[in-house]
């Protein structure tokens, strides 16, 4: 069945403007927008420009607004979508060719809020366990696959890319509410700054954005309500 893809393209070393160009493609009935691309790249126009590698929506690589959402285009299916299908960079990021967008700010958000175990300030030399139980509570933190589509979409961000983004704040909170973690007020110097949790206006953009339905505005709001309750 033919379908017809309306592309974004930019090329920054072309004196052209960012245009729309349509490609026509044969696709197959199980085909994602992923594969489309790929079909457009390898057999019709080999200058165009995405990022992908897993094809099974865990790199997070892949992340695009297509038909005006932010997606996982390995994930999503053409035959869901009618009409002609329009696909372009994320927004909010700062577009280098096509569609590939520039990615350096949002991976320095996540680092700044410390993602990894802090747990040094109580020496041991046992390993250290977690209960299932207590394991259970990084359930809907821990999932995140970093594809930025949270972020993209985010207003806030929009209007100020020094605000850290859902897509950090859901971070902290996989390492702040991880029961072995004892970092919670070494990372409040990032956290509780002015672009930090208090940057977040409960739009909940990010979690109608999130392709793994998470829920980074719940955790955005836990942080500020533990914040509140150790009275940092
Ligand atoms: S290619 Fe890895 S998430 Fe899509």
């Amino acid at each position: 069945m033919e379908r017809q893809f309306k592309v974004f393209r930019y090329d920054p070393e072309s004196s052209k403007k960012p245009y729309f160009q349509t490609y026509t493609v044969d696709v197959q009935k199980s085909w994602t927008i992923l594969d489309a691309l790929n079909a457009i790249k390898w057999e019709q126009d080999g200058s165009l420009s995405y990022r992908r590698s897993c094809r099974h929506g865990i790199c997070g690589s892949c992340a695009m607004k297509i038909n005006g959402k932010n997606e996982l285009a390995c994930e999503l299916q053409v035959f869901t979508l009618k009409g002609v299908i329009k696909v372009e960079p994320l927004p909010g990021f700062e577009v280098l060719r096509d569609l590939v967008t520039d990615m350096d700010r949002f991976f320095g958000h996540i680092e700044a809020v410390k993602p990894w175990l802090i747990a040094g300030l109580s020496p041991t030399d046992k390993e250290r366990l977690q209960s299932p139980e207590d394991r259970k509570k990084l359930d809907g933190l821990y999932e995140c696959i970093l594809c930025g589509a949270c972020t993209s979409s985010c207003p806030s961000y929009w209007s100020n890319d020094d605000f850290l983004g859902p897509a950090a704040l859901l971070k902290a909170a996989r390492y702040c509410f991880d029961t072995r973690d004892e970092g919670f007020h070494e990372r409040m110097d990032v956290l509780n700054s002015r672009n930090g949790l208090w940057r977040c206006h409960t739009i909940f953009n990010c979690v109608e954005a999130c392709p793994k339905d998470l829920n980074p505005t719940e955790a955005i709001v836990r942080l500020r309500a533990r914040l509140a309750a150790e009275k940092i």
